[in-house]
């Protein structure tokens, strides 16, 4: 028995395990059920009652060694794990995530700069107003069907009643009504009518208004104007077309097309197989819009034109749902983000 508990003991002074699993072997070989070790303790009962007390000491012994043994390689293998392969203490840091600004903030902020480089102040109003700015000075008299083309959030009715701004029109007649001539801006915000929420519409939104009085101003400086924002905008290569429209507010009237930044004019789904996508509505200002404001229409003349931001971006980025612009879904946000 002697020379085999010596044998055990040399046998685990020489283990060397590299793995858990090597040292898990070990242990079962050494202490489990049917481990060498274990099995002297079975062989003990044998020993005579004179060498007991030797043998009991020394099997004891041995027993301690092996479990000793074990914890330390444990030990040292998981020391080597922290400093050695599993974390490369070189490798650079994580990026911040910066956030990101939104989507419709990106766009509003493109437009703005364009028309600012053109020379265009920026001018903001209420998303509260009154039925002065945002209908009866714009041409839409009192029980004038061209109202029913926006539905109003009301606050109070009555004569001159308050309501959420249905579009940035409004913006217009309050710069009319006090910055000096000529007047050359554009005012950004947001917006408000009572539809029913869809992939194609929403109760809130964003537009873009542009206003320009001066003396001698024609349809074809609006035309102009228009056709640089386009190509700044979706690249010197595209191309406008303008409809006959109808806005009270503006006469001629028209809306805006821009030759589909996909397809480059030869029909995709997007543009639905015409070439063309619309962006605006735009129109030299009616003499009634200019005299509601105290300007004489006789000596002054002017163009204005709106468009929708989110329907901008909607075509920049190609998202066909609205509503993605609204949900906060930090899934659909992050598409913007940028890191450093
Ligand atoms: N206010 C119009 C709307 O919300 C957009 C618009 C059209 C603005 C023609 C204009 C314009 O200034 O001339 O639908």
């Amino acid at each position: 028995m002697k020379e085999k508990i010596e044998a055990v003991l040399a046998e685990i002074e020489s283990l060397a395990c590299k793995s858990e699993s090597e040292i898990e072997e070990a242990r079962v070989r050494l202490l489990g059920k049917k481990g060498e070790i274990t099995r002297l303790f079975d062989e003990f009962r044998t020993v005579a009652s004179d060498q007991k007390r030797e043998f009991g000491q020394k099997l004891n012994q041995l027993k301690n060694a092996a479990v000793a043994k074990i914890a330390q390689m444990r030990d040292s293998l998981q020391e080597n794990n922290v400093s050695g392969t599993s974390e490369d203490l070189s490798k650079p840091g994580d990026p911040f995530r910066l956030g990101s600004r939104h989507p419709v903030s990106i766009v509003r902020e493109e437009i703005v700069e364009i028309f600012r480089k053109f020379g265009y102040d920026v001018a903001e109003g209420p998303e509260i107003e009154d039925d002065w700015h945002v209908f009866e000075a714009l041409n839409f008299p009192p029980e004038h069907p061209a109202r029913d083309m926006q539905d109003t959030f009301f606050i109070s009715s009555g004569a001159n009643s308050i309501l959420l701004r249905t579009h940035t029109s409004s913006v217009q007649v309050r710069a009319m009504e006090k910055l000096p001539l000529p007047i050359r801006i554009v005012c950004p915000g947001r917006v408000f009518r009572n539809e029913a929420i869809s992939a194609r519409a929403h109760c809130i939104f964003h537009q873009v208004e542009g206003l320009y009085i001066d003396k001698n101003v024609t349809f074809a400086d609006l035309k102009q104007a228009i056709l640089l924002f386009v190509r700044e905008m979706f690249g010197a290569d595209a191309r406008i077309r303008l409809r006959p429209s109808y806005f009270p507010f503006t006469e001629p009237s028209a809306e805006v097309d821009v030759s589909c930044n996909i397809c480059h004019g030869k029909g995709c789904n997007i543009c639905k197989g015409t070439g063309w996508l619309e962006i605006m509505g735009c129109g030299m200002v009616d003499p009634n819009v200019l005299e509601a404001s105290g300007i004489d229409s006789k000596v002054y003349s002017g163009f204005a034109f709106g468009m929708g931001i989110e329907r901008i971006a909607m075509l920049k980025w190609q998202v066909k749902d609205l509503r993605n612009y609204f949900e906060n879904d930090l899934r659909f946000l992050r598409e913007f983000e940028t890191s450093i």
